[in-house]
C-alpha cells in the first residue's frame, strides 16, 4: 500500500469507528429517542475536549460468531476530557454494538480510565447504556464487572463519581452506579433492576412495566437508588456540569471559590415572618434556603425522595457548603428511616469532599411507629450521629424553630461535634416538646387543680419559657449566639469563614463501622 493509501485506509477506519454498530444502528438508537456515546460525551464535556483511550480495541472471544459481529470499542466510549475547569475521565456505552454489553475487553476499557482517574485525581462520569454482562463471554464478563466494581470501592471517598443512566442498567450491572456518590437519570429513557418485569412475573406473578419498575421515578422517588430525574438527555448532562462545579477535583482539594454576585453582608428580613408563630404550624424550609444562600445556588439532592430532610449543595458567598435541613412542610419534620439513610449519605460525601456542613434545624424528633421500629430506625438513625461525629469539615448549626430528643443531638449538639450553633430568639430546645414534657412532669398538679386545663396550659407556657428558650441552652454554652432572623445569612457565612481552616484528627483505624 502506498502512504496515500495508507492514509486513505485509515481514515476509513477511523470514520467507520465513530460510527460505532453502524448506520442502522445509530438510526434505531436515535429512533428509541437515545442519543449515541459519542452524541452523549460531546453533549457533556467542553466542544473539542475528549481525548479517546484505547480507542481501536476490539472484543477477543471468538465463539457464537462473534468473530463476524461488528465490535467498534467493544461497546464503549472512554477517556478523558475538560467540563469547565475540572479535567474528568469518563465512559459511555454504545448500545448500537452488542447491545452495550459488559465483555473482557470492554471492562478492560473502563477499568484503565478509572484508574487514570484515581492516578490523577480527577472525577469520574460514566454513562450506563448496557444490556449487561455480555452473554457470550461468560465468566469473563463477570470478572470484568469484578474489576470495575473494585475500582469503583477504591475511588469513593477519593474523586467524585457520577453514573448517568440513559438505557438498561439490568442485573449485576447496576451495583457499579450503586457505589458512585450520585445516579442521574431520565424519564422514559433509563431503567435500574436487578431482574425485569418478565422474571418478575415468572417468579411472583406480578404485573409491571420496565419504567414502572425502574424508571426515574422509581428510582429518585421510591428506592432512593437515584438522586436526579430529567426530562431529557440535554436537561441531564446540563445538571451534571453544573453539580460538577461546586466539588473539588479530589479529596485533597477544595471546592472551588466562585464569584457569586451576591453580598455577603445582604440581611434577610423576610425570615423574621417566615417562620408561624404557632410552632405546629408548617412552613417551607426551602424559602429560607432560597433567602440566605448566594442567590439561585441551590441544588437539592433527592428532591423527590424522603422529603422530611432537604440535602443539597449551596453556596455562601461563593463558597461550597452543604445543606442539612428539616423539612416542617412534610410529616412535621420527623426524621425516619429513609430521611436517615439519604441524610447520612449525603453528610458523609461533604465530609469526604471537604465541603462544610450547614445544618437548619427545626424537627420535633424521629417518627413514632411501629413500622418504623421493627424497619430498624434506630440502626438507620444512627447513621445521622454517626456521620456528623466523624465528619471533620466545618459543622454550622443554626436552630430555627424546634429541636428536641435525639433529632436535637443530629442537627445541632456541640458535644456531637458542631463547631457552632446558632438559635433565633424563638428557638425551642429540649427532649421534648412542651405539652408532652408537661404532661408528663406536672402530671400530679394538673389533676390536683380545681381547673386542670387552666393550670396544664400554664404550666406548658412555664416550661416553655423556662426549659426551652434558646437563652438556657445559650448560658450552657451549648448556643454560641442568638441571633436576629434578619442577619442570618450574614452570621452563617461569618461562622463557615471563621472555621474554614479547620483541622480536626481521628483516632488511627482501618475504618469504622457505621451501623448500615
Ligand atoms: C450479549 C446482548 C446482550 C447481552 C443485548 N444484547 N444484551 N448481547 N449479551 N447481555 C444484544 C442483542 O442480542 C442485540 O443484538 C443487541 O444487543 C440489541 O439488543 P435488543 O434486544 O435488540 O434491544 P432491545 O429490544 O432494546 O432490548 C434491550 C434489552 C435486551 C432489554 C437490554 O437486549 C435484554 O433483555 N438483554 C439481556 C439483558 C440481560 O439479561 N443481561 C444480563 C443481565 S445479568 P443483535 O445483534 O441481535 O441486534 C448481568 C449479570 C451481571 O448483567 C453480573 C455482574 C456482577
Amino acid at each position: 500500500m502506498t502512504r496515500e493509501e495508507q492514509t486513505a485506509a485509515f481514515r476509513q477506519r477511523r470514520a467507520e469507528m465513530m460510527l460505532g454498530g453502524g448506520l442502522d444502528r445509530v438510526q434505531a438508537q436515535h429512533q428509541r429517542g437515545k442519543l449515541t456515546a459519542r452524541e452523549r460525551i460531546d453533549l457533556l464535556v467542553d466542544s473539542g475536549s475528549f481525548i479517546e483511550q484505547q480507542a481501536y480495541i476490539t472484543g477477543r472471544t471468538q465463539d457464537f460468531g462473534m468473530a463476524d459481529r461488528r465490535s467498534a470499542g467493544d461497546g464503549v466510549v472512554t477517556g478523558s476530557a475538560r467540563i469547565g475547569e475540572r479535567q474528568v475521565f469518563l465512559f459511555a456505552q454504545d448500545f448500537t454494538v452488542l447491545g452495550g454489553s459488559l465483555g473482557e475487553m470492554h471492562a478492560e476499557r473502563i477499568a484503565q480510565v478509572q484508574e487514570l482517574a484515581l492516578k490523577t485525581g480527577s472525577p469520574f462520569i460514566q454513562i450506563n447504556d448496557s444490556g449487561g454482562a455480555r452473554i457470550q463471554e461468560g465468566v469473563l464478563s463477570l470478572d470484568g464487572y469484578g474489576k470495575i466494581f473494585r475500582n469503583n470501592s477504591l475511588a469513593s471517598g477519593v474523586i467524585p463519581q457520577f453514573s448517568i443512566i440513559l438505557g438498561p442498567c439490568a442485573g449485576g450491572a447496576v451495583y457499579s452506579p450503586a457505589i458512585t456518590d450520585f445516579v442521574f437519570m431520565v424519564d422514559g429513557v433509563s431503567n435500574m433492576y436487578i431482574t425485569g418485569p418478565d422474571v418478575i412475573r415468572t417468579v411472583t406473578g406480578e404485573e409491571i412495566t420496565h419504567e414502572e419498575l425502574g424508571g426515574a421515578a422509581a428510582h429518585c422517588g421510591k428506592s432512593g437508588v437515584a438522586h436526579f430525574r430529567f426530562a431529557n438527555e440535554q436537561a441531564c448532562m446540563e445538571a451534571v456540569r453544573r453539580l460538577l462545579s461546586y466539588l473539588p477535583a479530589n479529596n485533597m482539594e477544595l471546592p472551588p471559590l466562585v464569584d457569586c454576585g451576591d453580598p455577603a453582608d445582604r440581611e434577610t428580613p423576610g425570615l423574621v415572618s417566615l417562620i408561624p408563630e404557632d410552632d405546629k404550624k408548617a412552613y417551607d424550609i426551602k424559602d429560607l434556603i432560597s433567602e440566605v444562600f448566594d442567590r439561585d445556588s441551590f441544588i437539592e439532592v433527592q428532591p423527590d425522595y424522603a422529603q422530611t430532610v432537604v440535602v443539597g449543595f449551596a453556596r455562601l458567598a461563593g463558597r461550597a457548603v452543604g445543606i442539612f435541613a428539616n423539612q416542617p412542610k412534610v410529616f412535621a419534620a420527623a426524621i425516619n428511616i429513609d430521611s436517615s439513610d439519604k441524610a447520612a449519605r449525603f453528610l458523609r460525601f461533604c465530609d469526604a469532599f471537604n465541603i462544610p456542613i450547614v445544618s437548619l434545624a427545626d424537627v420535633p424528633g424521629f417518627l413514632p411507629g411501629v413500622e418504623q421500629e421493627h424497619g430498624g430506625i434506630i440502626r438507620h438513625g444512627a447513621k445521622i450521629l454517626y456521620a456528623i461525629a466523624e465528619a471533620t469539615v466545618p459543622k454550622i448549626s443554626l436552630i430555627v424553630r424546634k429541636a428536641y430528643g435525639g433529632a436535637y443531638i443530629c442537627m445541632a449538639s456541640k458535644a456531637l461535634g458542631y463547631d457552632r450553633v446558632l438559635a433565633y430568639p424563638t428557638a425551642q430546645i429540649a427532649v421534648m416538646g412542651a405539652e408532652g414534657a408537661a404532661n408528663i412532669i406536672f402530671r400530679k398538679e394538673i389533676s390536683a387543680a380545681e381547673d386542670p386545663e387552666t393550670r396544664r396550659r400554664e404550666k406548658i407556657e412555664e416550661f416553655r419559657r423556662s426549659v426551652m428558650d434558646p437563652y438556657t441552652s445559650a448560658g450552657y454554652g451549648f448556643v454560641d449566639d442568638i441571633i436576629d432572623p434578619a442577619q442570618t445569612r450574614i452570621e452563617l457565612i461569618r461562622s463557615v469563614e471563621m472555621n474554614i481552616r479547620k483541622r480536626e484528627d481521628r483516632p488511627r483505624k482501618k475504618h469504622g463501622n457505621i451501623p448500615l
